[in-house]
């Protein structure tokens, strides 16, 4: 759990440096409360995203919000220490995403939609995870050594969330429920690393395809006539990336070209920052100036394993330059997005904190 000694004395909305916040025990005290108001209320993570964000009191939302920031602010990524800590215990680990969530991981899926629901609009994959919004990430026994999130023994390598697709997500959020061996989420900054000029203008070339991954359902149009895409675009002081090795096809036989995109795994490599999630923790990554993957670890599949949720987010309030034009002739492969559903929710009563 978060080191308490480094949280403020005085009671205020943030703390830390750089990346990493430390939420005030009244902001996570007053999430928790209106959490729970949710939860009694029967809302779902599809029914709180689909809400305007003042069914929030207002002063959490100012609170929340403050604690995000600007993402051009972030570095790439922010940590939210201990953000949800008062949610309660999630239950067991379970084996496979596709368990339902239950009175006590719902919580935790709120509150996450919640957050995320600040920042733009939160979505899901018609394909992946059965089109949920929240989506289990933990180890799967079969999984192991594949590059997906239910792996485990084979460290997850740097990629770019759904970067196969030209609606990818703009913020990724991962929550952490349960991480015994803090096993280390991994980021690298494509604004950090050294990019020659040359090797800049060859990444910014349509010179490779990327396949959706293997979380994804087959859809009979994969592969069939995919426009090359950009792997780097923007000034170098706002350089962003598009990146997933372990799903690339490069279609021409250009040296130079393979030269300078084998070079980015060692840059990234070099530049590496890990971060051992532990329960509560909230990390918020910008999925297009931040490249991301995670350690290897040990599945123990007794209910005591690893456990993140994960949801997806566009938003127009980037900050960073827009994407390549011509992502838009892509067809993505056939996988569309899940958008939530309209609902109803009570308002929240007035609350202390
Ligand atoms: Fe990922």
């Amino acid at each position: 759990m978060t080191d308490t000694a480094l949280r403020p004395a005085v009671p205020g909305v943030t703390a830390g440096v750089g990346p990493v916040r430390l939420p005030s025990p009244g902001t996570r005290r007053a999430l928790g409360h209106a959490v729970q108001h949710l939860v009694r209320t029967g809302a779902t993570a599809g029914s709180v995203v689909a809400q305007p964000r003042h069914q929030l009191p207002p002063d959490l939302v100012c609170r929340l919000t403050e604690l995000i920031g600007p993402p051009a602010d972030w570095r790439g990524y922010r940590v939210l220490r201990g953000l949800f800590d008062g949610l309660g215990e999630p239950g067991p680990t379970p084996v496979h995403w596709s368990e339902p969530t239950g009175p006590a991981d719902l919580p935790h899926e709120l509150a996450l939609a919640l957050v995320g629901r600040l920042l733009g609009e939160v979505f899901g994959w018609a394909n992946q995870q059965d089109g949920r919004l929240v989506h289990n990430i933990l180890p799967s026994p079969g999984q192991e050594t594949r590059q997906v999130g239910a792996s485990s023994t084979l460290a997850l390598a740097w990629h770019t969330e759904d970067g196969f697709h030209p609606e990818r997500a703009d913020f990724l959020l991962l929550a952490c429920l349960r991480n015994p061996g803090l096993t280390g989420t991994r980021l690298a900054c494509v604004r950090d690393i050294e990019l020659s000029d040359e090797d800049a203008a060859l990444l910014g070339r349509p010179g490779l395809v990327i396949d959706p991954d293997d979380s994804y359902e087959p859809d009979p149009r994969e592969g069939d006539h995919a426009p090359g895409i950009r792997t780097v675009w923007g000034a170098p002081d706002a350089r962003c990336v598009r990146y997933d090795p372990a799903y690339t096809r490069l279609l021409a036989r250009d040296p130079d070209f393979a030269q300078a995109y084998a070079r980015l795994q060692p840059a990234f490599d070099r530049h590496a920052v890990e971060i051992g999630l532990a329960p509560g923790d909230l990390l918020l990554v910008d999925n297009d100036v931040m490249v991301h993957g995670r350690s290897a670890f040990p599945p123990r599949y007794d209910g005591s394993d690893r456990w993140l949720k994960r949801v997806l987010v566009r938003s127009t309030g980037t900050g960073r330059p827009a994407r390549p034009p011509q992502e838009e002739l892509e067809h993505g492969f056939g996988q569309h997005r899940v958008r939530p559903a309209r609902g109803t929710i009570p308002p929240l009563p007035t609350t202390d904190h």
